[in-house]
């Protein structure tokens, strides 16, 4: 594979050049997009989690001044389109409005147009709708719930390396124990929404998404409609972080209702209904078995799963696929159930399989070091491998053990008492933890189209302008491939206009599994350097060229996968080699004696993940990741009522997403690497490998300050109350 040399604008700190646009509120976003003439739709959501509707009298909701439709199963389920709500590009199999049937609670049971807002929402709660509701399942261990071992899994379910049964019985030293995660739902700054238009039998769709070709030929198969005939506009995204990437049922069904009353509507989804109009991350149990040699090497590692999914699709992440990797290890046995439950489908959220599988496997090395009186670093250290354990592959790169350095010179590792609950300062109990980050690197085909203007202003100057169908959710991506393209063409940054978020742009993956950096700035330095090679003169009129870039290890029809809005991805255990980007976290944590308080006084990261583009944009990603790991350690999480299946917590007065207030000093660090194996530019990728680990470094330092192992993340203030020696004594 050829390698791609930068001249300097790639990997320089370059302030973002949306930044003035987003800060002054000329960026704009999602809902305020569009025509403003529209027509408003609002939702309304079933109340039981569990049966059927048995009548919807609407007389009330249609006498409501400037209501024009009522959509509901009745009316619904008899439009055209076969898929109406369903198709390949869904997160789910089932259609909400297909029948008369409740699968979880706060399903859309009907949809209110109306002139007004006020006058949708009132119509929409003014339904009379009467349920014959059956006791559901609300998650996992309750009853009712149905277990399967296999699932329809994003990695592999089951792994088997030697005998861990019997090494496990045969060790010295081990560790035996269950860990959990709580559910955690969307909630990015912006507001779900959808804005559809019709003109001459085509559709215009204002939608924030991580995918405008996706949410483009889904709908158009749900409407079986020409995909030519749906342009998705989505300039700027007010966070994403998965929620946003597959389609979600209510588009087609709010542009049918455009196309229905002949005008445009708009729909913008409330914050409550918002935790059950996406997907979401779900709980996760874990039983982790480890055993060592008393000289700390990994001797069995058997990781059981269970992951909740809906009783209509088999949702599963299967980390272990990739987290049973990350040591040496001998003998392995991992396996994934999945718990059916009356719940809508989970998908998607940063780094989906990592973040719940990591919190097990690295608490559980954690406990291992306080099993075998050694160093929690150095235990990884010992276990530090060139090669996966179990596919014998080489990692392309790996620099996991010169992060913990970094990190460790940084912190002040040093000075950490081995001894649980043997360090305070006044009031607070004080703990070090760490553990690992780690996450793939992913690649997909895509196609660029990079034009050159001459500037007759100034003669010997370009301009240059970049086309791209991939889309900024806060990753940066305008500011990169700026920045790749003035690197290649020597224009400079300024000079550069980029056009991204829009499905009729040159075909770009969807942006998820951290892809895009490594994607679109590869594809874009290809066309660049094509276009530039064909040039056989000064330019004197603009001069235009697209070019297809196909990463090794992928097949040519990758990129029609890609232009058809469908995945095309290569990563992570590849063929030949096992690509993965590695961090440490290191973190203090601070317990009040007699309250229980817990802060995350200081949280230091270092990261290696290839060539990094832009400093800036990328320490802001991972800063932003370690922050929402230690927010998912501390207090966010979704909290289910198990008699009615559904979320107790459902806003932002309830559902704790941290603050300013709530983090103390996060100090973002990245570990140089080069490692073109992986792509001509050598990126790995940002996204989510800060999030990935941070929940067990912080559950690790909480022990360490109170000798109380708390296995469940959120951790509460009432989990450590028992190492609390004030409180004891009172
Ligand atoms: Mo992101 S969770 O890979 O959409």
């Amino acid at each position: 594979m050829d390698t791609i040399e930068p001249n300097g604008v790639i990997g320089r700190a370059t302030p973002r050049i949306d930044g003035a646009a987003k800060v002054t509120g000329r960026a704009v976003y999602g809902a305020d997009n569009g025509p403003h003439d529209t027509l408003y739709a609002a939702l309304r959501t079933s109340d039981i989690a569990r049966g059927h509707i048995l009548s919807i009298d609407r007389s009330k909701a249609l006498a409501i001044p400037g209501v024009h439709l009522i959509l509901t199963y009745e009316n619904a389920r008899t439009l055209p389109g076969k898929h109406l709500m369903q198709g390949g590009y869904m997160s789910s199999g089932f259609a909400p409005l297909g029948s008369n049937e409740v699968h979880y609670s706060g399903q859309t049971v009907a949809i209110a147009f109306a002139d007004t807002f006020e006058a949708a929402e009132q119509a929409a709660n003014a339904l009379d709708i009467r349920y014959a509701a059956e006791t559901p399942t609300a998650s996992i261990g309750d009853p009712g719930m149905d277990a399967w071992s296999e699932p329809k899994a994003q990695g592999k379910t089951e792994l088997t390396v030697g005998d861990a049964d019997a090494a496990f019985a045969a060790a010295p030293v081990k560790v035996d124990a269950v860990y959990e995660t709580s559910p955690q739902h969307h909630n990015p700054m912006e507001l779900f929404q959808t804005t559809c238009a019709w003109r001459d039998e085509k559709l215009t769709i204002w939608e924030s998404t991580q995918s405008p070709r996706g949410l483009q030929y889904g709908v158009a198969e749900q409407l079986s409609v020409k995909p030519e005939d749906i342009e998705v506009l989505s300039p700027f995204v007010g966070g994403a972080f998965g929620s946003r990437g597959q389609p979600p049922h209510y588009t087609a069904l709010i542009a049918y209702g455009a196309r229905t009353l002949g005008k445009p509507v708009k729909l913008v989804v409330t914050r409550r209904q918002g935790f059950t109009q996406r997907t979401f991350r779900a709980e996760t149990r874990h039983h982790v078995r480890l055993a060592a040699s008393r000289d700390g090497r990994l001797q069995a590692l058997s990781h059981e799963s269970w992951e909740l999914t809906s009783r209509d699709d088999m949702y599963a992440v299967a980390g272990s696929s990739n987290t049973a990797r990350l040591y040496a290890c001998p003998n392995i046995a991992t396996k994934v159930h999945n718990v059916r439950a009356d719940r809508q489908t989970p998908g998607f959220m940063r780094a989906p399989p990592e973040f719940p599988y990591l919190f097990a496997y690295e608490s559980a090395m954690d406990e291992l070091s306080y099993a075998l009186g050694m160093d929690p670093i150095q235990l990884r250290r010992v276990n530090d491998t060139p090669t996966d354990p179990v596919d014998k592959l080489p990692f392309s790169s790996r620099s996991l053990m010169p992060c913990y350095d970094l990190a460790a010179q940084t912190f002040g590792w040093s000075r950490r008492d081995p001894r649980p609950k043997s360090m305070r300062d006044g009031d607070w109990l004080v703990g070090y933890g760490c553990a690992t980050a780690y996450y793939p690197a992913n690649i997909g085909a895509a196609q660029a189209r990079i034009t050159l203007f001459p500037d007759n202003r100034a003669p010997n100057r370009l301009r240059a302008k970049v086309e791209i169908g991939t889309q900024d959710i806060g990753n940066g991506a305008y500011t990169i491939m700026a920045q790749t393209a003035s690197d290649r063409l020597g224009v400079p940054v300024e000079r550069i206009e980029v056009a991204i978020g829009n499905s009729f742009l040159p075909a770009a993956p969807i942006t998820a599994g951290s892809n895009s950096a490594a994607s679109t700035c590869n594809a874009v330095a290809h066309a660049c350097d094509q276009l530039k090679a064909s040039l056989t003169g000064p330019v004197t009129e603009p001069v235009s060229m697209t070019v297809d870039n196909i990463p090794d290890g992928l097949q040519a029809d990758a990129l029609q996968k890609v232009a058809v809005g469908k995945p095309g991805m290569i990563g992570g255990v590849a063929k030949q080699n096992l690509r993965f980007a590695f961090g440490a976290h290191l973190v203090e944590v601070r317990v009040h004696a007699a309250t229980g308080e817990l802060r995350v006084a200081r949280a230091v990261g270092a990261f290696a993940a290839g060539r990094i583009i832009n400093p800036i944009t990328a320490k802001s990603q991972l800063m932003g990741g370690q922050i929402w790991g230690i927010e998912a350690a501390l207090t966010e999480g979704t909290d289910i009522d198990h008699k009615r299946a559904r979320y107790m917590n459902a806003d932002f007065a309830e559902y704790h997403v941290a603050v300013n207030a709530d983090i103390g000093e996060v100090v973002t660090l990245t570990v140089p690497e080069s490692d073109t194996a992986i792509n001509p530019l050598g990126i790995k990728g940002v996204g989510e490998l800060g999030n990935t680990g941070m929940n067990a470094a912080v559950a690790n330092a909480v022990f360490h300050a109170t000798g109380v192992r708390v296995r469940k993340i959120p951790i509460r203030l009432d989990d450590v109350m028992s190492g609390l020696p004030e409180l004891q004594q009172a």
